[in-house]
């Protein structure tokens, strides 16, 4: 879709997935403990929705804890799970106000009963709003998504060879029913994917940004979306 923004014409992309990176690394630079970091990490993120969906963004999806993350001291994830919580509950009021739909991808076991419940009762009330359809990565990696879908399309009898099509498996992904990000970002100068979306960033555009992920705001998207804006999407054409 274009848009004239801050006077400019720009190209935005309908889905941004985010890997929001470099809490720990902000925490260090502020002299403070990593869950510092964490802390206002979280707290950025009713901005940027604010500001995704105000650039007319209508998809993003954030990812919060990988498969992976287990491997961390036990403090930090219990500080991270805490955050989750604190936050399923504190945000919900304002995406009823703001018509945000959020839904939750990964692994459900695993998690507490408490963010279980959290993501039952927010995806429930959030069901019906049509605004900023806005997911959260938790307890997901992207082979443990894609071997849980084979795992359930072979639970539901799809076994013969012929049934197997790019489009079955897509509807037993996580992301079933949405399209495929248009735009990656990863903040923190690292550059990789870290098990995030494999699948469906087959022909995303990837964006890195050395800025941690705590210091991220409407003008670093707004670079972003530049960024892609000049980019020429071919899918393998011409
Ligand atoms: C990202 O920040 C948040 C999570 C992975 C949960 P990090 O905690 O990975 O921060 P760095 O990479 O150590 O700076
Ligand atoms: C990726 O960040 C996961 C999330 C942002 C939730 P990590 O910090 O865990 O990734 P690596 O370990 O640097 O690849
Ligand atoms: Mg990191």
């Amino acid at each position: 879709m274009e848009r004239t923004i801050d006077g400019e014409l720009l190209n935005i992309p309908q889905h941004v997935a985010i890997i929001m990176d470099g809490n720990g690394r902000w925490a260090r630079q502020h002299h403070r403990p990593r869950t510092f970091g964490h802390k206002k990490g979280a707290a950025i993120v009713e901005q940027i929705c604010d500001d995704a969906w105000e650039l007319g963004i209508k998809y993003l999806t954030l990812y919060a804890f990988s498969t992976e993350n287990w491997k961390r001291p036990a403090d930090e994830v219990t500080t991270l799970m805490g955050l989750f919580h604190q936050y399923l509950v504190s945000y919900l009021d304002r995406m009823m106000k703001q018509n945000i739909r959020i839904r939750i991808i990964g692994d459900r076991r695993g998690l507490s009963q408490q963010i279980l419940d959290d993501i039952e009762r927010d995806e429930r009330e959030s069901a019906g709003n049509t605004g900023l359809q806005f997911n959260i990565a938790l307890n997901y990696g992207s082979r443990d998504e894609m071997i849980r879908a084979m795992q359930k399309m072979a639970a539901d009898g799809h076994t013969k060879p012929e049934e197997i099509t790019p489009e079955l498996f897509s509807s037993y992904l996580d992301t079933a029913g949405m399209p495929d990000p248009d735009l990656l970002i990863r903040t923190s100068g690292e550059q990789r994917i870290s098990n995030y979306l494999l699948w469906q960033i087959a022909y995303s555009e990837l964006y890195f940004t050395p800025v941690l992920w705590p210091d991220f705001n409407r003008d670093v998207l707004l670079d972003a979306i530049r960024a892609y804006s000049k980019r020429d999407r071919r899918f393998g054409g011409v």
